[in-house]
């Protein structure tokens, strides 16, 4: 494998050449490995036959591996093969009892997917939701306020929050690398030592950073996270994959499924039925997990993924994102701190009176595909990306300024 930085990739995908998309954290494209492994898995079902009963199996196991190597997870039977962040979240919170009077810290404004389960297990167990921003109530600076100088520091006083929020009372922690709207970074090994230190559950959604940026669980040590395939994993939609740790692995699935039971591989015996599961996180597989067409995409990306690498792919975006940001800021637009902030998602908060729709207008103008939140810009490249992207965006911010 070559630690050589990486070059530009874009001739992997089927990008129109027209377009310029700085939105992988909407959804990546399809690089055209991943789409033949579809196309293939599709046209097998044309003769059954070509199915065969070890294929519900090693390419599950394929992918569980190939996820684990990315995250560094020793073992592979810990990776749970799920359709959604939602699902992989609810299995977390199903399995973490809460008891009357603790908390449950989430970030503010965190992704849905990763709010709704914990919301109901505090309503369940008359627990307490405490969602963390950047501010206290009384602070100036808010996510979607007018641009002011509270900008500045503010990735610093959100990770400073977060700590101040757990307590002795704090029985789970679920947040993110990244936040999916701005991508202010939070310092995961330091949140893992207080949870642990208090006690609590660490539940990671990785959606919109693994694949993106090393993520090593031996040294975060969460109890899950749970990634979607289809934004930075480079994967289709509908399939993704969770780590459950110890804390996790004796819990009770969303799902019976027959093949997490203990000797699903004899299809002949599956009327036996089984007391005990198959080893480590595989009882919370969804049901059907040996998508023919789904899982040998998800391999096809993983391998992409582990050629490239996560530290060369941050690198690459980290690289394009320098000369946005200069750019940006020295236009007026607000941008986090680098300390604070990542290569592949970013955003920038408007100067002040900017309306939000002279800036969407100018990018359209200039065929950028990017998200607007708020009074933010959320810009996402990837290996894709190339100076021509950073152009057409510069030359939009420009044109929005006036
Ligand atoms: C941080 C984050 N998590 C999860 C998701 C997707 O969640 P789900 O797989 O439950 O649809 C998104 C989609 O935008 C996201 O940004």
């Amino acid at each position: 494998m070559t630690s050589a930085p990486l070059s530009c990739q874009r001739d992997a995908f089927s990008l129109p050449h027209d377009l310029h998309y700085l939105n992988c954290a909407y959804m990546s494209p399809l690089p055209r490995v991943v789409e033949e492994a579809g196309v293939v898995g599709m046209v097998r079902k044309r003769n059954p036959a070509s199915l065969f009963q070890e294929d519900f199996f090693t390419e599950s196991q394929e992918a569980r591996r190939l996820f684990a190597e990315l995250v560094n997870v020793p073992d592979p039977d810990s990776v749970a093969i799920i359709p959604s962040v939602s699902y992989g979240v609810s299995v977390a919170a199903r399995n973490t009892p809460l008891a009357s009077g603790q908390n449950i810290v989430l970030l503010e404004e965190q992704f849905p997917g990763n709010v709704y389960a914990w919301l109901r297990l505090a309503k369940e167990s008359g627990g307490e939701v405490r969602m963390v921003g950047p501010e206290d109530a009384a602070g100036s600076a808010s996510r979607n306020g007018p641009a002011s100088a509270d900008a500045v520091g503010r990735g610093r006083r959100w990770n400073e929050r977060i700590l101040e929020a757990m307590d002795g009372n704090t029985g789970v922690v679920a947040l993110a690398p990244v936040h999916w709207t701005d991508g202010t970074r939070f310092d995961l090994e330091a949140i893992a030592a207080r949870a642990r230190e208090v006690g609590a559950a660490l539940v990671i959604d990785g959606t919109q950073a693994v694949g993106a940026i090393p993520f090593d669980i031996q040294a975060v040590r969460p109890d899950a996270l749970i990634v979607a395939s289809y934004k930075w994993l480079l994967g289709p939609y509908s399939i993704g994959a969770a780590y459950f740790g110890s804390r996790y692995q004796e819990g009770v699935p969303l799902e019976e499924t027959w093949i997490g039971r203990e000797g699903s591989q004899d299809f002949r015996a599956l009327v036996d039925y089984q007391e005990h599961y198959q080893p480590g996180s595989q009882r919370f597989d969804v049901g059907e997990r040996s998508n023919f067409i789904l899982v040998p995409m998800l391999v096809e990306a993983l391998r992409l993924l582990l050629e490239w690498t996560p530290r060369r792919i941050q690198e690459y975006a980290k690289d394009l994102s320098r000369e946005i940001l200069a750019e940006a800021e020295a236009l007026g637009y607000q941008v986090e701190e680098e300390a604070f902030r990542v290569g592949h998602i970013f955003g920038f908060r408007t100067p002040k009176g900017m309306e939000m729709a002279r800036l969407s207008e100018a990018l359209r103008g200039e065929g950028v595909s990017a998200s607007l939140r708020g009074s933010a810009l959320r810009i996402s490249p990837h290996v894709y990306n190339d100076q021509a992207d950073v152009e057409a965006l510069i030359k939009a911010l420009k044109a929005a300024v006036g």
